[in-house]
């Protein structure tokens, strides 16, 4: 219930446009690294003091006008930029929606491709984020146009999708994030239940782990970093084929902890104004993580 309400408030549009104007509020300066890239550095800089790498967001949904589209692509591009003068540990991070998807296939493909290129240049990767059902093939697609050129770019694999297992095989080339699953899906195309998502997620995990390129593992979820690093022990698979990703602000401590037994660890940074929905699918996880607006009434 609790989870059906958050997504619905994360796809207000209304509210996402009045969030952008007001800063980072309702306990979201906790999970958003910054509003510019400045801010955002000096949080990666911090993160690689512990060992961890990030990969960077610069956040953004409902667009659908060109303009709009091409200020994020600038915005993208000045993080490559900032990431490579600045010599940081980091990645980026993009949304396919945010570069104009819902627009026009080839104004998008040629958005990122402008992206991956210069990434390409200093040697950054570039993740396509996963998001809803509808922009699942048409990212897959724009990922394998553009690999015929570029070997600097991979994507998500979302478990809660029946498909997840054919894309994954698929796709077992690519750097892979493998994710249990963020936004509300029919049961036409998803599991619903959590305890079928969570089996499927550990199922691709392992054979990717076993017969893909390199893993990330994003999650939050103990039980299953459990299992991964006996896993990996059991099967002799080196530190190097794989790493753990969370998100920027939750469970810090085990972040740490994973970064020093000597994981490979990536924290997902977001950053920018455009925070509300992404705040939102969070909260829609994880109603606990109401937590952190209850605290931040009480610290003012
Ligand atoms: P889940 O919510 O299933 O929780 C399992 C258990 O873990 C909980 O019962 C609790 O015990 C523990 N737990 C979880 N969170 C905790 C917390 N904050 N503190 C303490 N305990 C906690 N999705 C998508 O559709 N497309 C994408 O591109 C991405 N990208 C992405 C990148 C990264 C780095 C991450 C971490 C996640 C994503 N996701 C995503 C989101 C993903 O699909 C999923 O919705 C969330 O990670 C929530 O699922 P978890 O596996 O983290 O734990």
């Amino acid at each position: 219930m609790l989870k059906d309400f958050f997504i619905g408030l994360s796809q207000n549009q209304f509210l996402n446009s009045a969030a952008k104007k007001y800063g980072l509020k309702m306990g979201a300066q906790h999970v958003v690294a910054g509003t510019n890239i400045a801010e955002t550095i000096e949080s990666i800089k911090e993160l690689n003091r512990h060992g961890i790498s990030c990969t960077v967001d610069n956040l953004g949904e409902f667009v659908f006008e060109k303009e709009e589209a091409l200020a994020a692509k600038e915005q993208i591009l000045a993080v490559v930029e900032a990431i490579h003068e600045n010599e940081v540990d980091a990645h980026i991070s993009l949304k396919p929606s945010q570069l104009g998807l819902d627009i026009d296939y080839d104004f998008c493909k040629s958005n990122i491709q402008e992206i991956v290129a210069a990434a390409h240049k200093y040697g950054i990767f570039v993740n396509f984020d996963m998001e809803d059902y509808g922009r699942l093939q048409p990212s897959f697609d724009l990922l394998d146009e553009l690999s015929v050129d570029y070997d600097n770019i991979g994507t998500v694999i979302q478990a809660y999708f029946f498909r997840a297992e054919e894309d994954l095989h698929k796709h077992k080339n690519y750097r892979l994030r493998i994710v249990k699953g963020a936004y509300k899906e029919p049961a036409e195309y998803a599991y619903q239940d959590k305890a079928t998502i969570d089996e499927n997620y550990i199922k691709l995990i392992e054979w990717h782990l076993l017969n893909g390129k390199f893993t990330s593992i994003a999650t939050h979820d103990h039980n299953v970093i459990n299992h991964v690093k006996r896993f990996v022990k059991e099967h002799n698979i080196s530190n190097d084929k794989f790493e753990f990703q969370m998100l920027y602000g939750f469970r810090k401590d085990m972040q740490l902890e994973l970064a020093k037994e000597g994981y490979n660890f990536c924290t997902y940074v977001p950053f920018g104004q455009d925070w509300y929905g992404y705040f939102m699918r969070r909260l829609a996880e994880r109603p606990q993580n109401m937590n952190l607006i209850v605290k931040q009434v009480f610290n003012k």
